[in-house]
């Protein structure tokens, strides 16, 4: 009995791997345990159950089958059909997309979901659209926090000198170079041990990456300044695309959309869950300092990282730039 139980669950096994008449490798870079990786996995659940096994998706997180920039370009030629990079990395693509990379663009999670559900957040989609990929969905991270080795970050003068790792994007880059810092663009993958020896002093990422990266071991200073944030474009092959049949990207579409309603839900829980469990970690082994900003402390960092946004008017266009403020008011 156990013999044919065992034969039937490799022939179940089996035919299920067969039966997939699309593989869908979908590459992400973060650990599984974050408002992305959770999401990715949804879809990937759903899509099968949606196409009846027609569709597998295969997960890859973690940056183990390629960082984001190599992603995109693996993806032209169909070699990764899914990724969801971060606006950041689209910009070498779409310059556009450095909009939300503007420090203090957005008032709260309100506002920027105004913005990218809104024509500004269509307009860019298609922009994307354009150059060799098909936009499914924006999903969600959160709001950036500055974490150190060196000092306490208050006053923006206090980032003077120090190196800080940046993703690809020239808002970033100007940003540190702003504050008189030095920035350093490493792939997501590089940051842990870039941290650990040193090879940079600082970087900015939200709570679920510093969380499940670990980076607040390898930091002394964790600043709640709250002022870029981090969101992704869900991405597909428009060569794989082309050839999946109207009723397999029906799917697809749905699995989507059930899939970014609750990211949205998970990014916010995720967020405060894991910012509780880094601050136990502080409390409990004094190694980090955490740092809240008065209001007049980060209105300083406001008006300091602020005067960037004109020399964005020509690369992003300074109508856009109006348009997602304006959104907010
Ligand atoms: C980073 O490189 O810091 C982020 O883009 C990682 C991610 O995908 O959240």
């Amino acid at each position: 009995m156990k013999v044919f139980k065992g034969l039937l669950s490799i022939a179940v096994a089996a035919s299920m791997s067969f039966a997939a008449d699309y593989v869908i490798k979908f590459s992400h870079v973060v650990s599984p345990n974050t408002p992305k990786g959770k999401a990715a996995d949804y879809f990937a659940k759903r899509v099968a159950e949606l196409s009846h096994g027609k569709i597998k998706v295969e997960v890859y997180p973690n940056a183990q089958l390629c960082g984001d920039k190599v992603v995109l370009r693996k993806m032209k030629f169909n070699a990764v059909q899914m990724a969801a990079p971060s606006f950041s990395k689209f910009t070498g693509l779409v310059p556009q997309l450095a909009l939300f990379d503007l420090p203090f663009l957005f008032n709260d999670d309100n506002h920027l979901h105004k913005v990218l559900d809104g024509e500004v957040g269509q307009k860019l989609l298609n922009m994307v659209n354009k150059k060799g990929y098909v936009a499914l969905a924006y999903w969600d991270n959160g709001f950036k926090q500055l974490t150190d080795s060196k000092r306490p970050l208050i006053k923006p003068e206090d980032a003077k000198g120090l190196k800080f790792r940046v993703m690809s994007s020239k808002v970033l880059i100007e940003q540190f170079k702003a504050l008189g810092a030095i920035p350093v663009v490493l792939p997501f993958s590089e940051v842990y041990s870039a941290l650990q020896q040193g090879v940079v002093d600082g970087q900015e990422n939200t709570i679920s990456n510093i969380y499940t990266k670990k980076f607040y071991e390898v930091q002394k200073y964790m600043t709640i300044s709250n002022h870029g944030y981090l969101g992704y474009m869900v991405v597909v092959s428009k060569k794989f695309w082309n050839k999946l049949p109207a009723d397999m990207k029906k799917v697809v579409k749905q699995a989507m959309k059930e899939a970014t309603e609750k990211e949205r839900v998970w990014a916010k829980e995720l967020n405060d869950s894991q910012f509780a469990k880094i601050k136990a970690y502080a409390d409990k082994t004094g190694k980090l300092q955490i740092i809240k900003l008065t209001k007049e402390q980060r209105q300083a960092w406001v008006k300091k990282l602020r005067s960037i946004y004109p020399k964005f008017y020509g690369m992003i266009g300074k109508d856009l730039i109006e348009k997602a403020i304006k959104a907010g008011e």
